[in-house]
């Protein structure tokens, strides 16, 4: 009997989590899922609804919100209750707040429940965010955690910024991963820590395709294992 596989993928905002996971799961056919995207996007209705700082109101937004993640063309599409909000969820302001609406123990309960929907269904997936090998699954098949200098992913996120038709000083953006490092390492509820069992890749010097390579082998090695076919495309 085929088993499905769940590959989880963490580590802090910048750290290449996003394209590594998108490219493991573009390999092994397995469907991505970007978790960050569904607190970018309660994160944009608290802000819409001017409910920053009350937190029963940001409970009461996502609890009543139908969240729908869909991978195209390389990009995360969520619509929340039938409405796209691809573009609104990766704005500065999101950036700013997303961290403190990411701290609501409640609001990460009703995520966390969706995400487990998701990885659950009948398909192997690669999930990638802050606690999915610690809280999410933490019985992952494969648990890896992507580690680089502050500079280093200051620099990747100005790139991006700037591909996308946005200057933003180096500096501004690592002030902002800093604070974001801190508030999500630090909370109460499922703070950003590696998960004992995880294995880290430090991103700092290696190529995307080093590290997709170092990953794919790993999730070989453990599929093998477990018996389990995977075909690398
Ligand atoms: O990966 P990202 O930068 O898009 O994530 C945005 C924020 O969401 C990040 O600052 C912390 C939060 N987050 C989280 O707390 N837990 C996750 N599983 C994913 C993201």
């Amino acid at each position: 009997m085929s088993k499905n596989l769940v590959v989880a993928i963490d580590g802090p905002a910048g750290s290449g989590k996003s394209t590594t996971a998108q490219l493991v799961a573009q390999k092994l056919g397995f469907v991505y899922i970007d978790t960050g995207a569904m607190y970018r996007a309660i994160t944009h209705l608290a802000i819409r609804n001017n409910a920053l700082g009350n937190n029963n109101k940001i409970i009461e937004l996502a609890a009543n919100s139908d969240i729908e993640l869909k991978f195209k063309n390389g990009v995360t599409n969520i619509s929340i209750n039938g409405e796209d909000l691809t573009d609104k969820i990766r704005t500065l302001d999101v950036n700013k707040n997303v961290s403190d609406v990411s701290k609501i123990e409640e609001v990460r309960k009703i995520l966390v429940r969706k995400q487990r929907e998701i990885g659950s269904k009948a398909t192997s997936v690669v999930m990638e965010g802050r606690d999915i090998a610690t809280v999410v699954f933490p019985n992952a098949d494969v648990k890896i955690f992507l580690t680089a200098t502050i500079d280093e992913r200051a620099k990747r996120r100005a790139k991006e910024y700037a591909e996308n038709g946005t200057e933003i000083p180096v500096t501004e953006i690592k002030n902002n991963l800093k604070i974001r490092d801190q508030i999500d390492s630090s909370r109460d509820v499922s703070p950003l820590v590696k998960a004992e069992d995880a294995i880290v890749v430090d991103t700092s010097y290696v190529t995307i395709e080093e590290q997709v390579n170092i990953i794919l082998q790993e999730v070989k090695r453990i599929a093998e294992n477990l018996d389990i076919d995977v075909k690398i495309k």
